[in-house]
């Protein structure tokens, strides 16, 4: 695939596990062009004050922004990897830790805003696909394609379950990680927002490559509505 116009911004957002990420990337796989996900940036800023240490019911924002001051994105030849202290840390930024206090640093206005100047910088110089939960409201309000991605919280919770142990949930843990998302889309649900103009995807009833797919024929069809005279 050549590499996208860099002007292209493809923006997908939705609750978490939705399949925001994994469909981001194989959509900028698709286009050649680069997949920006903005969780692994709020995550790899948890991971970094996590680091420092001291109780998190005693971060101060100023404490968390020092930290974020260590995080930086390294573009691949197909995503960008939020490095902490200058190292990939993949595990860790998808750790426990990091999970149970990711939200709390995400509520931090001046972290959001260093957060989306990161984005809005990286995707200046590069054709991006970024996820999140506000890239088309906030972050890129003039993207080529807004995409608001829908599935209920069980589907979800299936999804997560399978990825993470390779088989389908048993009943109780089907239910114990539908409480978990629920739990983190209400603690989220202030900047998880459909843009006016996202188109919506529910993806309960189809499969990863149909969404893929989907996705990449409405990206076409902005770029020849764009070129067209
Ligand atoms: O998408 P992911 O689960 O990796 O995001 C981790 C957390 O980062 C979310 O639970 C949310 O608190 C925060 N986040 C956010 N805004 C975004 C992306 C992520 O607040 N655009």
């Amino acid at each position: 695939m050549s590499p996208a116009d860099r002007s292209l911004t493809v923006t997908i957002d939705g609750p978490a596990a939705s399949g925001k990420s994994s469909t981001a990337r194989m959509v900028a796989e698709a286009l050649g062009a680069r997949h920006l996900d903005s969780g692994a940036l709020y995550r790899g800023v948890t991971a970094a004050r996590l680091r420092t240490g001291g109780d998190p019911d005693q971060w101060t924002e100023q404490s968390v922004l020092e930290a974020a001051a260590r995080v930086t994105l390294a573009p691949g030849a197909t995503t960008f990897a939020a490095r902490v202290d200058g190292a990939a840390c993949e595990e860790e930024l998808r750790g426990d830790a990091v999970t149970a206090l990711v939200s709390l640093v995400a509520k931090m206005p001046h972290v959001r805003r260093w957060v989306n100047r990161t984005l809005q910088a990286t995707a200046a110089a590069h054709a991006v696909v970024a996820d999140g939960r506000d890239m088309g409201t906030t972050v890129f309000p003039d993207a080529t394609l807004k995409v608001w991605l829908v599935a209920i919280a069980s589907e979800r919770a299936r999804r997560r379950v399978l990825q993470r142990t390779g088989r389908p949930p048993t009943s109780a843990e089907l239910t114990s990680e539908t409480a978990e998302l629920e739990a983190r889309d209400r603690k989220d649900s202030e900047q998880t927002r459909p843009a006016a103009d996202a188109v919506w995807l529910d993806t309960s009833g189809i499969t990863q490559a149909e969404q893929v797919a989907q996705v990449v024929a409405w990206v076409r069809d902005r770029e020849r509505e764009r070129r067209k005279p």
